[in-house]
């Protein structure tokens, strides 16, 4: 089994990578990514990144080769492509405001892994992600089932880690969902998050509640403020956790960015909806009942991601 990286050498790309070594189940993990220039010199950071993680592979006990560089012949038959290159966040950006650089960046991409993997199934990471998958979709010609985006598992993982440090409890135990595209307006869904089973409703207070989707919503930009730059660690390890489901073939039910045709009364749009994830991709979108505040929100946000495409299709054809 064999997974590519494209972005690895930038830091969730190559968090995504080091997970997956660590979780050893590929057989190989490629790290691509373009050259950069510094100083007057050429450098190689894809090909750093695949170098420095296999040399790790005696200290954190795995087998997975991992190895890069440049060139996309190397992603040659991977099961998983993540897409991860793009510019990420600067202080003042919205990820919107990536839009025609990342897309430029993307469409290219996707065009070669196609080429190269013409049964890979694709995840995209790249922001703003829901426009991104969109593109990627395109310029793959892959069917919906085999291009999805990485947000609802990092956006559930930071809900869940706030909602464990609030009531002192292991995140292992907090289960949670988020619909809805992968910005401000996402949807988190207290009705249907759980610790231990027990409904959260019943073991927070609506005001803390409350706080925690908020600072779930911003969650992204928090890291924006703090760091100048995007988070890398929890995207990079959501976006190997899907790819895990998919090599393994293990139908986790995990949020993720998948092409709507009318669920949730929502047509042709990338947007953040639970699916059944395994080999070739998404199996099944799971629809669930909503009441009508719900339903407002997932609207709301639905209509930020078909902005977002209008935005895109006045600076790319596709
Ligand atoms: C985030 O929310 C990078 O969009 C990503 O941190």
């Amino acid at each position: 089994m064999k997974i590519t990286v494209v972005g690895a050498g930038g830091n969730v790309g190559a968090a995504a990578a080091l997970t997956l070594a660590q979780r050893d189940f590929a057989q190989e993990v490629v790290t691509i990514d373009i050259e950069v220039m510094r100083d007057g010199n050429t450098f190689n950071p894809a090909r750093g990144r695949g170098l420095d993680q296999w040399q790790t592979s005696p200290i954190h006990l795995f087998d997975t080769f991992v190895h890069g560089g440049t060139d996309f012949e190397a992603s040659a038959g991977s099961d998983v492509c993540i897409i991860t290159a793009g510019m990420p966040r600067r202080p003042g950006m919205s990820r919107d405001d990536l839009l025609s650089t990342n897309a430029a960046i993307v469409r290219p991409v996707a065009e070669k892994l196609a080429r190269y993997s013409p049964e890979t199934v694709m995840i995209v990471v790249s922001n703003p992600l829901d426009a991104m998958t969109y593109v990627a979709y395109k310029a793959s010609g892959f069917p919906p089932e085999r291009v999805l985006g990485m947000a609802g598992v990092l956006d559930t993982a930071r809900f869940r880690a706030f909602v464990a440090e609030e009531l002192a409890v292991s995140p292992k135990d907090v289960q949670a969902l988020i619909l809805g595209g992968h910005g401000d307006n996402m949807v988190p869904l207290p009705r249907y998050s759980s610790v231990g089973g027990i409904p959260l409703t019943q073991l927070i207070s609506r005001e803390r509640l409350d706080a925690i989707i908020e600072r779930t919503r911003f969650g992204g930009g928090e890291f924006v403020q703090i760091m100048g730059t995007s988070a890398w660690y929890a995207p990079g390890a959501a976006a190997a956790q899907m790819a895990e489901a998919v090599v393994l073939d293990q139908n986790r039910i995990l949020p993720c960015a998948a092409w709507v045709t009318g669920q949730y009364g929502i047509n042709d749009l990338f947007l953040g909806v639970p699916v059944k994830l395994g080999k070739g991709g998404i199996k099944d979108i799971i629809e669930i009942e909503l009441d009508p505040s719900e339903r407002a929100l997932l609207e709301i946000s639905a209509n930020d991601v078909r902005k977002i495409i209008d935005d895109l299709h006045r600076v790319m054809s596709f």
